[in-house]
């Protein structure tokens, strides 16, 4: 089923050209869309990253925020989640912290182990992320949140560029004062190449709606002294229309999507046939939607171990179900949360393909 295309023109945003259509350019990084997969830690490891990319339209993907210093020491946990390979390309390796010196060494560790760009958390809004200083409490500090860029660009090669995240300020007074523009700003002027910015306030956290018009004033603040670098607008995109709708409202030149590809990891197709055809293409089969599953849980076995790959594949269901059998999969869901060894995992999806589960709940 094709549904019909649907581009507003701009309403919010002032951007003359729209970018709708048009793969970014990062640095000197060509990217194939203008489509990126949003750290999300815990969920866009290795094995999630692939299952994306499976259904095409990902421009870039970005490892969950690490820790440089885990990665300098050379962590267990760090490495699995640093963990890329030659299909996970591009790849964007997340860092988070508020030492330059370190932040540093962190960034040129990535460049080594298969970085195309590094990207610098400001936006996260955790506690034990923030009583350190780093994630969004970077915000509170432009100068510094400067510095640690300036050092880490210095670090980096030239063909990997440098890259941030960041929210609309720490508090409602932040984001009037315009506090996101100016760190984007101070950025661009030591090089950062592309600026991500999520439409709320640290306060916010994840609650009420992703503001558009906020993430359109940054996108202004940065296209009228830097035209050519890109501003990513993230938040709340849930479908192919709503990553239109985000570039349309904001004149940004790319989309972030999180929480949107974890039940639908072709939403990145969908979005980008949207933008290029005008059509959204036919939704993958309830089979399609099984193996997605089955893929995902291979993967998950063969980078990270039976007992990640269990715990996981118990949690992730429940976002994978929401697109199966239109979200009426319970039984299925019961089956692959109660699983206790992967046989099961498996059983339960072709128990569920082949007819042997209920399917009217
Ligand atoms: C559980 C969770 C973990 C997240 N982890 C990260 C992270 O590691 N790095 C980061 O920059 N953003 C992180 N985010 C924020 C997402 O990248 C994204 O900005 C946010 O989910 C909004 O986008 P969405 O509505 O498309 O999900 C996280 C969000 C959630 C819900």
């Amino acid at each position: 089923m094709s549904s019909p295309v649907c581009i507003p023109p701009p309403l919010i945003g002032t951007s003359t050209t729209s970018a709708i259509g048009q793969p970014l350019v990062i640095g000197g990084v060509g990217l194939t869309t203008n489509l990126l997969l949003a750290p999300i830690a815990n969920y866009c490891d290795l094995a999630f990253r692939l299952t994306c990319r499976d259904w095409g339209g990902v421009g870039l993907a970005c490892t969950d925020l690490l820790s440089p210093q885990g990665l300098l020491r050379g962590s267990a946990a760090s490495l699995d989640l640093a963990r890329t390979n030659a299909e996970d390309k591009p790849v964007g390796m997340q860092l988070y912290g508020a030492d330059p010196g370190i932040m540093a060494e962190g960034a040129r560790w990535a460049a080594d182990h298969g970085a195309t760009i590094v990207d610098i958390n400001m936006g996260c809004p955790v506690d034990k992320v923030c009583k350190k200083d780093g994630g969004s409490k970077l915000m509170c500090d432009v100068p510094n949140a400067i510095r640690i860029a300036e050092a880490v660009r210095a670090a980096l090669p030239d063909t990997v560029p440098l890259t941030a995240k960041m929210r609309l300020g720490w508090s409602e007074q932040d984001c009037q004062d315009g506090v996101a523009g100016r760190l984007a700003l101070g950025l661009v002027g030591v090089g950062v190449s592309a600026i991500t910015v999520h439409g709320r306030t640290t306060e916010m956290k994840f609650r009420g709606d992703c503001r558009r018009e906020d993430i359109a004033r940054v996108v202004r603040t940065v296209k009228d002294r830097h035209p050519r670098v890109p501003v990513i607008g993230n938040g709340d995109v849930k479908t192919a229309q709503d990553a239109v709708d985000m570039m349309a409202d904001t004149g940004c030149d790319g989309v972030m999507i999180g929480r949107g590809a974890l039940s639908t990891p072709w939403i990145f197709r969908d979005a980008w046939a949207l933008q290029t055809l005008g059509v959204v293409p036919p939704e993958p089969s309830e089979e399609d939607k099984l193996d997605i599953v089955r893929t995902f849980f291979d993967r998950m076995l063969e980078y990270r171990g039976e007992h990640y790959a269990m715990n996981h594949i118990r949690r992730r269901i429940s976002w994978f179900a929401k697109r199966i059998n239109g979200g009426h999969c319970r039984p299925l869901k019961e089956a692959i949360r109660t699983a206790e060894e992967p046989e099961a995992v498996y059983a339960a999806l072709d128990d569920w393909s082949f007819g042997l589960l209920d399917s009217s709940s």
